[in-house]
């Protein structure tokens, strides 16, 4: 049905996050997030890029989150959908370039939305989204994927420097502080 419309810019926006133990948390809804996190970008992109390249030009944003970059536990499933709203982005901003059409994974930290409040988690130093989606702007057709706040990127840095199973050992103490009530 959306073949038919003419969108210059597509933002893969909607998402939500489930925090607690996965194997308690409900199926049900970690199926509804995979479907809004990553079914849904899949779908429309495929759909509204394919009209797009038929165009030449057009701009697709995956907005993904730093949770993309490490995996974190209590939040399992949804940074294993962020990655994969990182990696789909990164992939075709090199696919799509060459067809006139420029993407970006954006990945924000914290930021202050009604996010936090819906997944029952506390944002860590969150900003506001105006700065957000300024960067989202000025670095589409520019880069692959951009991080949202000079904090972030210095974390998302010191963690590349580290062995992966480090960084989930980390990002699982410091969740698990934030939701120790939802964990009892
Ligand atoms: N806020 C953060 O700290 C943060 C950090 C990193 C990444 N992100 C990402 O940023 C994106 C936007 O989130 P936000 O911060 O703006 O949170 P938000 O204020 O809660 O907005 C979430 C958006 O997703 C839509 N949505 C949620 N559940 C849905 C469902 N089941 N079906 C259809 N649409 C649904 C909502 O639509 P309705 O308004 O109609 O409910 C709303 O437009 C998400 O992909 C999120 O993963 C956020």
């Amino acid at each position: 049905m959306v073949q038919t419309l003419e969108v210059g810019l597509l933002v893969n926006n909607a998402g939500f996050g489930l925090v607690g133990s996965f194997l308690q948390n409900d199926l049900d809804r970690e199926l509804e997030m995979l479907d809004v996190n990553c079914r849904a970008p899949l779908i429309l992109t495929h759909e509204l890029g394919r009209e797009m390249v038929t165009r030449k030009r057009g701009g697709i944003i995956f907005v993904s989150s730093t949770s993309g970059f490490i995996s974190t536990p209590y939040l399992t499933h949804y940074a294993a959908s962020k990655a994969y709203d990182l990696y789909l982005g990164e992939g075709l901003w090199c696919e799509l370039i060459e067809h006139g059409i420029v993407v970006l994974s954006l990945c924000p930290g914290g930021t202050r939305t009604e996010f936090h409040e819906l997944a029952g988690i506390k944002a860590f130093a969150p900003m506001s989204v105006q700065p957000v989606v300024s960067l989202e702007l000025r670095k589409l057709g520019k880069k692959p994927s951009a991080i949202a706040g000079w904090h972030n990127r210095i974390m998302i840095f010191l963690e590349r420097l580290s062995a992966r199973w480090i960084n989930t050992n980390v990002a699982a103490r410091v969740i698990r502080k934030r939701i120790r009530s939802t964990l009892e």
